[in-house]
């Protein structure tokens, strides 16, 4: 029988997540607002946010869909959709104003929402070149998309064939690997200190069998998909170990229930309400606690040079389940979108405490 625990660590961030737009922005907006100090805004909207002042305007409408329980700190990070119409002198320009963050590239038909992206990232050469010199990060989804690749191996073929390249080639360019899904991801991370990666809540606690073993679990299916238990295990280790490459990005993804239990199923999950709670409960679980403010709170403004908070939220577990949380939410439209890792939530609370 455990006792309860209690930890307060620095306010964390979330530095992957997709917040929509419209009622569903309205509906997902306030979870990370109350959770998260730095949120990283994916702009795979469509069309896609490939201008600093679509990425005002997308930032003031987060910012009015944050909820009454907002935290004051929070800041919606926005990054750019590397393709064809960004121009280089724009992100730059709005990297000066403070506006721009990164630029995301996105190997077009990958996933929800990327057939407007690019090709090959080399393609993006002179803009790469220029992002190096104003310190202004590149994040990618690395996935191949060839077709004769394994849907299990894309990750580690995209690493070779297009990241390798780049990193060698650009080195003072600083780069994100973004939800980690395999070992070869982890590897590039290691081998390069420019080099950062981010790591889900549910690429951390789940695994194909989840997905397929016990029928098919729409919910559970995100781009990169969900690999082996042999990657989770390895994403795991590293996420606990306190090496200061890794850091949390939810990649949170809301889809309707339309859209994730259909005949074709929509790439991504809804993981914002309960993500510090699911990855609490890992760290519990891997007796690794005392390393869990580095991989929310650290890990990640220190790989992006920024500073570490000044607040603090104190996480509490209880050792018996308790409560009934709620397993989805609802748009304004009547659209339901389910959460992950309510079982999670029957353990964990979270309050912001300074
Ligand atoms: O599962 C995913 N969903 N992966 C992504 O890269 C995109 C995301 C989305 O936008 O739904
Ligand atoms: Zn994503």
């Amino acid at each position: 029988m455990s006792d309860t625990i209690t930890l307060d660590i620095d306010a964390p961030d979330d530095w992957h997540v997709h917040l929509r737009d419209d009622e569903m922005l309205d509906a997902v907006a306030p979870f990370t607002a109350e959770a998260f100090r730095h949120a990283l805004i994916m702009p795979n909207l469509v069309p896609p946010v490939t201008s600093t002042a679509l990425a005002v305007a997308y930032r003031d409408r987060i910012l009015a869909a944050a909820g009454p329980n907002a935290r004051a700190d929070f800041t919606p990070m926005m990054a750019l959709y590397l393709n064809d119409q960004l121009e280089t002198a724009d992100l730059l320009a709005g990297a000066t104003d403070g506006v721009v963050f990164g630029a995301k590239f996105y190997p077009a038909g990958a996933t929800t929402n990327s057939a407007a992206g690019g090709t090959s990232l080399l393609d993006y050469r002179g803009t790469l070149e220029a992002m190096a010199g104003a310190g202004i990060p590149l994040l990618v989804h690395a996935e191949s998309t060839d077709p004769e690749v394994d849907i299990f191996d894309r990750e580690a073929v995209f690493i070779e064939q297009q990241m390798v390249p780049v990193i060698e080639q650009i080195p003072e360019l600083r780069v994100t690997v973004e939800h980690i899904s395999t070992r070869a991801g982890l590897e590039i991370v290691r081998d390069h200190p420019q080099v950062g990666g981010s790591i889900t809540p549910h690429h951390l606690t789940c695994d194909r069998s989840d997905l397929l073993a016990n029928g098919m679990r729409p919910e559970l299916y995100c781009k990169p998909v969900i690999n082996s238990r042999e990657e989770r295990i390895a994403i795991a280790t590293a996420a606990t170990s306190g090496d200061r490459s890794f850091f949390f990005g939810t990649d949170s993804a809301p889809h309707p229930l339309s859209k994730k239990e259909a005949a074709t199923v929509a790439a991504g999950i809804f993981n914002a309400p309960y993500a510090l709670e699911v990855v609490a409960e890992l760290f519990h679980e891997w007796g690794a606690l005392d390393k869990l403010e580095a991989f929310v709170s650290h890990h990640g403004v220190d790989h992006y040079g920024l500073e570490r908070a000044a607040t603090k939220v104190r996480l509490t577990r209880r050792p018996d389940c308790e409560g009934d949380p709620a397993q989805s939410v609802c748009t304004a439209g009547g659209a339901e979108v389910r959460i992950f890792g309510a079982d999670a939530a029957r353990r964990w609370t979270w309050e912001p405490i300074r």
